[in-house]
């Protein structure tokens, strides 16, 4: 009986030891054609048409007129679709890699070449549009034998559905022919609001590796490119009102973003659908401010003598300087919303300020929490008069300052379930980021729990999840700069990305998320992403 029972042991422990083993072999070989974030929905069929790149093309139709905006955007995918394959075959000829086993394409699934495919824009294009918060981005896609066509009633759905048709193609096994299911696509965003916040202040990232992000933000069909330009560190903001700010505030005077070159970025953002929604954030984090204008600032008296705290609220000045500076950023960025900021206010530097102390009794300001919601009002105010919304970190909610209804609330603390549902009974509008921090490195599949994260958890009343418009992942840069800033961010947004395109996955086969995250990741590697592997051991042919 006991041997009985020791045997029993050992076979469950040799089971269980199996179990761990690895096998040769990537981890998690790359699927085939699948799009990320996953469509809506999406009718899949085995069966495949050949792609010659050299006989391949879009066939355009809009409603009426024009539309350079497509235009354009089909002469970069014609351009991508060649280089991906070319890329590929080269990486194979520095290997003098000979492929023996050409494959004919006489199964069954074969469906023949695919030499168009049809985009029509059923409605009417202006060209200098921008992308805003209302953009209808869904689109339809169709690949079968008797119609390969993308359509949709909006420029932006389009631009979506021509990065899903790109991603719908891979390469065959012999890596000779790039093909292309049969397929029906349905699909539109879950959220409306789908962001990236990248810090450009505690280091400088350079104007090729902002555009390189936003390039790979549309491979992930995100859509709002939440510039935290300016902070503490630095501000490289060139103003054309103060330029003074960024010419003593930036680490180095050419350690800046000039005029022309935001408007490079916002164009960059705008044809690929992505709002540029710029962040100035006050009264803290602004002590690069005080290079230039130390009055703006409150110095603070008594044992921190010397030193300058957040912003100095009780000087009117200030906020005609606000006035004129936010009147320019404005015009700067094309968005209707700007974020504010708001967050983490130390108190100790107005404590100590006998001006502040003043002026607090003389508006019967109780404490610092009250001071806070007095600036914030007042900006608030004044950049609602300039009929620009804003966005402001939780704390202004939490404080209890009134806001505007429009104002969107953005959390980004631990507890988040709790704030979320707190902002959204007060029925304003609400971002997360709080699980989607990227400087919080975890080992390199951390992606999985960004993954994770449903933002609905926060309530099952369908109003109030209404009020969630979204999320942003956070790329906060102490410790990116323009070496990794790329590898850090890629694939690991990409999961917040899925979370905010797609509905409710949690019924999903995670290896197979896994899979295809790691043909999405090869993908981005292709097209020039360094994107580092988001699953253990594998490969990518790039
Ligand atoms: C896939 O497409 C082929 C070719 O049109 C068709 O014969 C087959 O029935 C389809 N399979 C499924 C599961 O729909
Ligand atoms: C495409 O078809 C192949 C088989 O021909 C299959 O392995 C692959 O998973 C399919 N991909 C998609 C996205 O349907
Ligand atoms: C490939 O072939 C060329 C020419 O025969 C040779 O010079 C080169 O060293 C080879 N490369 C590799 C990686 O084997
Ligand atoms: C695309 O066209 C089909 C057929 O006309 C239509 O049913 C579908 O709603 C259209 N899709 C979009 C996103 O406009
Ligand atoms: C909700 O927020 C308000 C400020 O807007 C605050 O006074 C209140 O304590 C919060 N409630 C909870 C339960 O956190
Ligand atoms: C939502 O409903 C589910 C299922 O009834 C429940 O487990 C969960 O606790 C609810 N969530 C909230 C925030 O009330």
């Amino acid at each position: 009986m006991n041997l009985l029972i020791d045997l029993i042991a050992t076979f469950l422990c040799v089971a269980l030891v199996h179990g761990y083993i690895e096998k040769p072999g990537p981890r998690y070989p790359p699927t085939k054609g699948e799009v990320w974030p996953r469509p809506q929905t999406q009718i899949k069929n085995g069966s495949y048409f050949i792609l010659k790149p050299s006989l391949f093309q879009f066939k355009l139709t809009t409603k009426h007129g024009e539309c350079t905006l497509l235009k354009d955007a089909i002469l970069r995918y014609e351009l991508l679709i060649p280089h991906a394959y070319a890329i590929v075959q080269k990486t194979l000829d520095t290997f003098n890699h000979t492929n023996h086993k050409k494959i004919w394409h006489t199964d069954k699934k074969f469906l023949g070449n695919i030499n168009y495919f049809d985009v029509e824009l059923t409605s009417s294009c202006n060209d200098l549009e921008y992308p805003t918060d209302i953009s209808y981005e869904g689109y339809s896609i169709v690949i079968s034998e008797g119609t390969k066509r993308l359509n949709s009633t909006s420029v932006w759905g389009i631009l979506k559905g021509l990065e899903s048709f790109y991603q719908s193609i891979y390469l065959a096994d012999d890596y000779l022919s790039l093909r292309i299911n049969k397929t029906f696509i349905d699909d539109h965003p879950r959220y409306s609001h789908r962001g990236l916040l990248l810090d450009t202040s505690r280091h400088f990232i350079p104007l090729n590796k902002i555009l390189l992000t936003i390039d790979a933000m549309s491979q992930n069909k995100l859509n709002v490119f939440h510039w935290h330009i300016v902070d503490d560190q630095s501000f490289p903001y060139v103003s054309q009102k103060f330029p003074e700010l960024s010419e003593k505030g930036a680490y180095v005077s050419f350690y800046t973003y000039t005029p022309a070159q935001i408007q490079v970025v916002i164009e960059y953002a705008r044809i690929r659908g992505i709002r540029v929604i710029p962040e100035f954030d006050t009264p803290g984090h602004t002590r690069s401010w005080g290079v230039a204008h130390p009055e703006i600032l409150t110095a603070c008296e008594g044992d921190l003598a010397g030193k300058y705290g957040p912003i100095n609220p009780a000087r009117e000045e200030t906020y005609d300087f606000l006035n004129e500076l936010f009147g320019e950023v404005k015009e700067v960025f094309a968005d209707n919303y700007i974020h504010l900021g708001g967050d983490e206010v130390e108190f100790e530097c107005w404590e100590s300020n006998s001006n502040i102390a003043q002026f607090m009794k003389k508006h019967k300001i109780g404490d610092y929490n009250a001071l806070e919601s007095y600036y914030i009002q007042k900006v608030i105010n004044l950049v609602d008069k300039l009929k620009y919304k804003s966005i402001v970190w939780e704390e202004v909610f939490n404080n209890g300052v009134k806001v505007p209804k429009e104002t969107i609330v953005h959390v980004w603390k631990g507890d988040w379930t709790d704030t979320l549902l707190n902002v959204t009974q007060n029925s304003y509008k609400a971002i997360l980021s709080s699980c989607w921090y990227l400087d919080h490195l975890d080992s390199g599949g951390d992606w999985e729990s960004f993954y994770y994260c449903e933002p609905n958890m926060f309530s099952n009343d369908t109003v109030l999840q209404s009020r969630l418009i979204g999320g942003e992942a956070c790329m906060w840069s102490e410790v990116v700069d323009t070496n990794n800033v790329i590898s850090r961010i890629w694939p690991r947004a990409s999961a917040t990305a899925e979370r905010l395109w797609t509905e409710q996955i949690d019924d999903e086969d995670f290896d197979v998320v896994r899979r295809r995250l790691e043909e999405h990741t090869c993908r981005m590697n292709r097209r020039g992403i360094e994107a580092q592997p988001p699953n253990g051991p594998g490969f990518c042919v790039v």
